[in-house]
């Protein structure tokens, strides 16, 4: 018996060992960091460090098919896809970039794999099932061999996820515009990356942007991009627009709402005539595009407010889907919170688990912050807890919000008892004067920002980390 366990034990490591061994002399996976300017900065290849750094990403341009790295600059956020080499191999890369204070890209980290080796080895995981390797061994696999996203499934257990499911599912396989209309924290983006994993256009970049983010100067050379000295400061080489980046896959527009008037009309142009124009150019350009818009606002309110474009609605509304709130689909509450702890004890190495507490009080609070609290606030426990058992206290909980004038509610300022890192304290310290001086602006989030002293974008990213 104890002999059986052992051989099988020993048969199980060798089979992982050994197809590791063969990604790593393939050399077919590599990290690198890059800079802003594609820069190769440090770049390892399989073990050894490679003779890439000092090299300029765009030098490699005749190598790769596209190059997620520029991607990632272009549109200030991670880019995941499959990128063909001249050797006819694909590799599945993803390129983070880091900001700076001022919501620049200071930083690009790029991390590439092997598609067929990945295959390979996943091939082998499954037919072993009985005996495979270790969970966490396949959840890394599944992670890195998930082309668009997210070591974390999605989780629909309740009934009107499983249909938010189902519809996402058969629209992907069309080319039609999609709206997703839900509060904010609700998973609008976790089902566009869905809808594009599950398209035609899935093995095509998918390109999410935050119409929020982005300065309203400058968003017009975002969307079409621009031609060589097109205006002062600009890039001297001209530089793509996000559609042009997105062509033959998926452009994500979310907080679409949040779009000016003017570029609600340039917008509609575009999507019109599925051509666009680089600014300072006279030619126009063909792209085919899919779009996805998001949004947790009325638009129907703001088309009465004529503040949106009931036509550039029209357009958009094509298919709409409505993510529940959490507070609607109490079934989700638990499968989403165990899987969040799950995710936790992993990366952390950690084994702790929920209290009777914790889970009674999931189902009492109204989760204003939907997923996105649900999970910061399970993150919050893991981090702060001593021991394994995790309680849920109630300073972790956001208060549903008040509506209407909020002036009214200066309840005596009782004094907070702070626990845990410092790291923690931080950032609720932070998360509590951001709420405060937003209040103070009725939510205006140009105005905050100048109180802040932070830019807009930056702003509008450490409200998405804390639900606000
Ligand atoms: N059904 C789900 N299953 C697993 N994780 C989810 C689900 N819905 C949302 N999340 C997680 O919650 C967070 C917020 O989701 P996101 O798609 O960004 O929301 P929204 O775009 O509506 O604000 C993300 O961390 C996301 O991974
Ligand atoms: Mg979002």
């Amino acid at each position: 018996m104890q002999e059986g366990e052992n051989m099988k034990r020993k048969s199980r490591k060798s089979i992982g060992q050994k197809e590791l061994e063969r990604i790593v002399t393939e050399h077919s996976n590599s990290i690198s960091l890059h800079d802003k300017y594609g820069n190769i900065l440090l770049n390892f290849l399989g073990v050894k460090v490679s003779n890439l750094v000092g090299l300029n990403a765009k030098e490699l341009s005749n190598e790769y098919d596209w190059s997620p790295s520029q991607k990632a600059v272009q549109t200030r956020s991670s880019v995941t896809g499959i990128v063909g080499t001249k050797y006819g191999r694909q590799q599945i890369v993803n390129a983070t970039p880091l900001m700076d204070e001022n919501g620049e890209v200071s930083l690009v980290i790029v991390t590439a794999l092997d598609k067929e080796l990945l295959d390979r080895y996943k091939e082998v995981l499954n037919k072993d099932k009985d005996n495979s390797l270790d969970e966490s061994l396949k959840v890394t696999i599944d992670y890195l061999s998930e082309p668009n996203y997210s070591n974390k499934g999605i989780i629909a257990e309740s009934p009107q996820m499983v249909k938010v499911l189902k519809t996402s599912k058969t629209v992907a396989k069309t080319d039609s515009t999609v709206m997703l209309i839900g509060e904010s924290g609700t998973g609008k983006e976790v089902i566009a990356r869905y809808i594009h994993r599950n398209s035609l256009r899935a093995q095509k970049p998918f390109i999410p942007v935050n119409c929020a983010a982005i300065p309203e100067e400058l968003m017009e050379s975002e969307f079409f991009g621009y031609v060589k000295g097109a205006f002062t400061g600009a890039n001297m080489q001209g530089k793509a627009g996000l559609f042009e980046i997105a062509d033959q896959g998926t452009l994500f527009l979310d907080e679409i709402a949040e779009l000016p008037l003017n570029m609600q009309s340039k917008l509609l142009r575009v999507l019109e005539s599925g051509e666009i124009k680089r600014l300072g150019d006279t030619k126009t350009k063909k792209v085919n595009v899919r779009l996805i818009a998001a949004t947790n606002r009325n638009l129907k309110e703001m088309i009465n407010q004529k503040l949106f474009r009931s036509d550039l609605y029209f357009r958009l509304n094509v298919i709409p889907i409505t993510l529940p709130s959490l507070r609607s689909r109490p079934d989700d509450i638990l499968p989403l919170a165990y899987s969040t702890l799950k995710e936790l004890n992993l990366k952390y190495g950690l084994n702790k688990k929920f209290t009777e507490q914790a889970i009674e009080a999931f189902f009492n609070h109204s989760w204003p912050g939907n997923v996105r609290e649900l999970r910061n606030v399970i993150e919050r426990m893991v981090v702060t807890s001593e021991g394994d058992d995790l309680y849920l206290e109630d300073s972790f909980l956001e208060k549903p919000q008040l509506s209407g004038n909020t002036s009214d509610s200066k309840s005596p300022k009782e004094k907070t008892v702070y626990r845990g890192p410092l790291k923690s304290v931080l950032a609720q310290v932070e998360e509590d004067y951001i709420k405060q001086i937003l209040e103070q602006c009725g939510g205006k989030v140009a105005e905050a920002a100048k109180l802040l002293g932070i830019h807009r974008s930056v702003l509008y990213r450490k409200m998405e980390k804390y639900s606000l």
